[in-house]
């Protein structure tokens, strides 16, 4: 087991900076995962970890040791890619125990590790068939046993799932995280998929253009977003943000001019704003009421309305044209071109400046 310790980490191709500082701490077991959106540069920087990319600055420590010049097979990482990378000639059994036949360990040993990871990922029945009679999630498995026999301190996974369908992948990231269990080791996964990070993370890292956006538990990151990428990329559906300006402000409160002339007292929580400033108001789907009158009322029209039994998705355009969609319960129904009016409560609002920072987060946590 490993704790990994990023110092300044850079990498650039050529003149082209792509990851731009990275600091971070990942503890002794922890499950953590790099999420972000496609080309932010997360398989960059977990090759980087890995050591199959060089560090152009910085320094890499994996349990304590640096490991910034150290070749890869010395690492003590094992890495699982998307693309399952098997060799189609030979069998699961041989695929799963290929690594260490190449660095010569006793007959004897490759033999007990790989049934102990055939067990573990319950490939037992299926070790003499080739990669080519074996459905994807079972693929991934065989990639994931070749990584367990090494017994590595560091698991990588790169986007494993992305090839699955979506049923499997949600039974492939149960299996993992009961592995993560078992097995109690560091594991770092990459995915440009939120639900992911979220369900599977001890502690997610928010990338962005190079640069790490936030690090935080899941619901950290989901009650406590530090901007407004990171509030839009955490969360499904997606955060609504509206278009404002600040009414007035004191000591205590904020007062919020909203589109379709709505008004929406906040505390301030000690944060600063000042008369006349725009201001973008952050809330998500699930905490809209759909429900009329009084403070904080937004008046709107459904152009969509998605019903999915368990809840009602409401899309409306509100007076002055944006948007705002709406979480609300199974049994909810509103034809599209119907009137709809919202009340989006205080303790559930967030405030960011016209830089995108966060002036104040959602008290519904607390
Ligand atoms: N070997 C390379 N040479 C030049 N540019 C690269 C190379 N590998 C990755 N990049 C660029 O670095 C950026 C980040 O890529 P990557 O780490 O694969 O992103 P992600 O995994 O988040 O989708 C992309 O713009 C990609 O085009
Ligand atoms: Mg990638």
């Amino acid at each position: 087991m490993a704790s990994v310790s990023l110092r300044n980490v850079r990498k650039a191709f050529g003149a082209v900076s792509i990851i731009k500082g990275v600091d971070l701490e990942v503890a002794d077991g922890e499950f953590c995962v790099f999420v972000g959106p496609s080309g932010c540069g997360k398989s960059t920087l977990l090759r980087m970890i890995a050591g199959l990319e060089a560090i152009s600055a910085g320094e890499l420590k994996i349990a304590g040791r640096d490991m910034t010049k150290v070749a890869s097979a010395d690492r003590g990482v094992a890495m699982v890619f998307q693309s399952y990378a098997l060799y189609p000639h030979m069998t699961v059994r041989d695929n799963i125990g290929f690594g260490l036949r190449m660095t010569g360990h006793p007959k004897a040993d490759i033999e007990r590790r790989t049934n102990i990871a055939a067990d573990m990922l319950q490939l037992g029945a299926m070790m003499d068939r080739r990669p080519s009679q074996l459905s994807g999630g079972q693929r991934q498995r065989v990639a994931i046993g070749r990584a367990i026999v090494r017994e590595p301190g560091v698991f990588l996974f790169d986007e494993p799932l992305s090839n699955l369908d979506a049923a499997l992948r949600v039974q492939m990231r149960i299996e993992i995280g009961k592995l993560h269990q078992n097995l109690k080791a560091t594991m770092i996964y990459v995915t440009h998929d939120q639900v992911e990070a979220m369900t599977m993370a001890d502690k997610i890292v928010v990338l962005h253009s190079g640069v790490i956006e936030q690090v935080g538990s899941p619901l950290e990151l989901y009650h406590r977003p530090r901007n407004m990428f990171v509030a839009g990329f955490i969360g499904s559906p997606k955060m609504n943000f509206l278009s404002g300006t600040v009414a007035g402000a004191d000591a205590a409160s904020i007062v919020l001019a909203l589109p379709g002339n709505a008004r929406l007292v906040l505390p301030s929580q000690g944060a600063r704003a000042s008369k006349g400033q725009k201001i973008t108001l952050g809330i998500r789907p699930e905490h809209v009421r759909v429900q009329a009158g009084g403070e904080g009322s937004v008046d709107g029209t459904v152009r969509l309305a998605e019903y999915l039994g368990s809840e009602t998705m409401f899309y409306l355009s509100l007076t002055d044209g944006s948007d705002l969609s709406v979480k609300a319960d199974g049994f909810a129904r509103a034809a599209a071109g119907s009137a709809m009016t919202c009340q989006l409560p205080a303790d559930a609002c967030h405030l960011f400046n016209e830089a995108g920072e966060t002036m104040l987060n959602a008290t519904l946590d607390r």
